[in-house]
């Protein structure tokens, strides 16, 4: 758990919401957070009842809230049927907001594209069309390889529209990652691109996925449509890979949305966890689609004017939620940008958010950390004084947990102390924000995300599932269903239960993977952590058990252990012990080793989880039943001594050559 008790209770400073903005806000002071909370608290299915049939327009509308009746494995609205694309798009257009810019894209080098809603349904519907002229149709698995773009959300949501289940997977990811994935999802056809453009750079994309398709079990895929960025070479298979303008071309921009159930699987999204094998997270249509627009509206104040970016890419449920569906489901404007926050300088995010006037700006800490950093390194290019900010209204912050200085930066250089900073708390698995504060209601405390949202009836938990007393650390638990959270992991039931609902803690509590605290006198949360041996490399969730298959699966590797180790600006970082087949390299042939080592790891998983350091032994400390000792080698990482008793090593002087990193 990277953050302590300490320094939790250490955090006196307190910034309340101003009372101008209270006045204007959706939901406007402590008292209307409480009603909401008390509402559930008396009528938890009248609740989300009610907001499900004020936030979402159904084209049959449910009677049966909740079905318990196989739980864990929950219903929402079973009975009622309605349509995600339909909710964002026409909706709006019918409403009058056709004109109305729904996305202004940003491109890498800078050209700025706006789109209508009227255009963006239109786009949408002939994708739509081109799909179900390609065979797609209702419950198929689509895989999305694209880069951050219009042509993303026209994507996922043409998918949605046809009642297709998007499978997206971040365009950092490598061939092995992409080839598992469409196994484990059964997937029918890819959307690509020929190339992305990220920093200055093309990169090609559609390579990768050649090579996904000569690996094997890719044969249920029948078709690729890909994208034409950058016009750079593309191999194309005849008879399998099609142009999206070509498949476009001829299609009309009418498409009468399939009406699906509320429990329709909207998406799967594949994400890590404590084994080596990334889980495929399904997720719902109509309680997805509410928590969605509700937090759009209460966690962001999203206003009908208001210009909102979301910095995360499409490859994230970040990206999911908050970019392709929460923003258009409530008729908002929304950038989507291409490109890095580092080109063509660090002032980058700034500039945009003059340039567009954007009001409520969502990112990472790893991003601000770093933007800090090339902040103070040119004050006169990257830093925020600079440049005008005064149109921002609401910070938010995701991912991880934000340390107390960068969120005092973000406050005071992005926001000039004027905006909220909303440091959301939530995961793949819950659909959209679980903990957080609410800009116009919670006095917020640099470094804890606050308060549950209104409905989401989370507590810390010990190891038999009873609440432990606030000042105390446990487990972050979610003691009912909501509508937006995991239905299932793809094809594994039972994985789902019991890595979400463990026996151990009675079967019935959500077990969210997290170490948390809540403070003793206010009651706010502080996230500790994963408990699990998942790791978060610059918000980006990465399990260590599958860097170590990555790295076993490499001829020379006999044996490897992963453990992170706290990084300034990446929140943590990787580091790899490794036990070769042949005796422990050292000198040129270590540094040699690694970098084969890193690649492979970029090869088999993708460049974000390349160790950051691999240090070689001629074993790992075991105790003498042969467990790996986890705990010392999070210690070495640390580069600290370690003064507990190891004795009961089964080789203790192993300890002294991990200590030694390949520079
Ligand atoms: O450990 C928590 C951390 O990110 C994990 C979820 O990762 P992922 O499913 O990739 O989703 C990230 C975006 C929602 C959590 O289990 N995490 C996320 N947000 C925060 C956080 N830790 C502390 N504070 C946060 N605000």
């Amino acid at each position: 758990m990277s953050t302590s008790i300490e320094s939790v209770l250490q955090e006196h400073r307190i910034f309340n919401p101003s009372p101008e903005f209270v006045a204007q806000a959706n939901v406007s002071g402590m008292d209307a957070y409480k009603a909401l909370c008390a509402e559930a608290e008396a009528d938890y299915e009248g609740y989300w009842g009610r907001l499900a049939r004020e936030h979402i327009v159904w084209k049959q509308p449910f009677s049966t809230v909740l079905d318990e009746t196989k739980a864990p494995f929950y219903k929402w609205f079973p009975d009622g049927k309605l349509n995600v694309s339909w909710n964002c798009l026409d909706k709006n257009v019918e409403a009058g907001l056709g004109d109305k810019t729904a996305i202004i894209f940003e491109a890498d080098q800078g050209e700025v594209t706006k789109v209508s809603y009227r255009e963006l349904l239109g786009r949408v519907a002939r994708f739509a069309n081109a799909l179900k002229g390609l065979g797609v149709k209702k419950g198929d698995r689509v895989i999305i390889y694209l880069p951050m773009s219009i042509e993303g959300v026209v994507a996922m949501q043409a998918c949605a529209r046809i009642g297709a289940t998007h499978s997206v997977v971040f365009g950092g990811f490598s061939a092995q990652s992409l080839r598992d994935r469409i196994e484990d999802a059964g997937a029918v056809l890819i959307i690509t691109a020929d190339e992305q453009c990220r920093g200055g750079r093309n990169i090609p994309l559609k390579p990768a996925v050649d090579e996904a398709l000569t690996l094997s079990g890719t044969d249920s895929i029948k078709n690729v449509v890909v994208y034409q960025r950058t016009g750079g070479p593309s191999v194309m298979t005849a008879g399998r890979d099609v142009w999206w303008h070509e498949v476009v071309a001829n299609q009309s921009d009418v498409c009468e949305p399939e009406w699906v159930e509320a429990e329709h699987p909207l998406f799967l999204l594949y994400t890590s966890g404590s084994t080596g094998k990334p889980k495929g997270v399904q997720h719902s249509t109509g309680g997805y689609l509410l928590h969605s627009i509700l937090t759009m509206k209460w966690t962001f104040d999203l206003k009908p004017d208001d210009v909102f970016w979301c910095t995360a890419d499409i490859g994230w449920v970040t990206g999911h939620t908050y970019i392709t569906y929460g923003p258009l489901a409530c008729g908002g404007t929304e950038i989507v940008f291409e490109g890095v926050p580092t080109f063509p300088n660090a002032g980058r995010f700034w500039q945009m958010i003059q340039n567009h006037k954007v009001n409520i700006f969502y990112t990472a800490p790893t991003a601000i950390r770093s933007l800090i950093k090339a902040a103070e390194g040119n004050p006169d290019v990257a830093h925020p004084k600079n440049f005008d900010l005064t149109s921002l209204r609401v910070l938010g912050s995701v991912g991880e947990p934000i340390n107390p200085e960068a969120w005092m930066w973000y406050y005071e250089n992005i926001g000039g102390g004027r905006c909220p900073v909303m440091d959301t708390f939530w995961q793949t698995e819950t659909g959209g924000h679980v903990i957080t504060p609410l800009p116009g209601v919670t006095p917020l405390v640099p470094g804890s995300c606050t308060l549950p949202f209104p409905g989401i009836m989370v507590s810390v938990v010990d190891e038999a599932g009873h609440d432990v007393e606030w000042g105390k650390g446990g487990f972050l638990v979610i003691k009912r269903p909501w509508p937006s959270m995991i239905r299932t992991i793809w094809n594994d039931p039972e994985r789902f239960k019991h890595s979400y609902f463990p026996e151990d803690l009675g079967g019935k509590l959500y077990l969210a993977g997290d170490g948390a605290v809540r403070d003793a006198q206010t009651g706010y949360f502080t996230i500790m952590g994963r408990i699990d041996d998942v790791l978060n490399v610059s918000g980006h969730r990465m399990g260590t058990m599958e860097i170590e298959s990555a790295l076993v699966s490499h001829p020379l590797v006999a044996e490897a252990a992963v453990v992170g180790k706290p990084h300034d600006i990446k929140g943590e970082a990787v580091v790899a012990y490794v036990v070769l087949k042949r005796s422990r390299p050292v000198g040129e042939e270590a540094k040699q080793i690694v970098k084969e080592l890193r690649d492979h790891v970029g090869h088999e998983i993708g460049p974000i989880a390349k160790p950051d350091e691999i240090r070689f032994g001629d074993n790992l400390p075991k105790t003498r039943s042969g467990k790996i000792m986890r705990r010392l080698l999070r210690t070495l990482a640390k580069g600290e001594e370690i003064t507990s008793d190891v004795s009961t090593l089964e080789n203790p002087h192993i300890l002294d050559q991990l200590k030694e990193v390949v520079k």
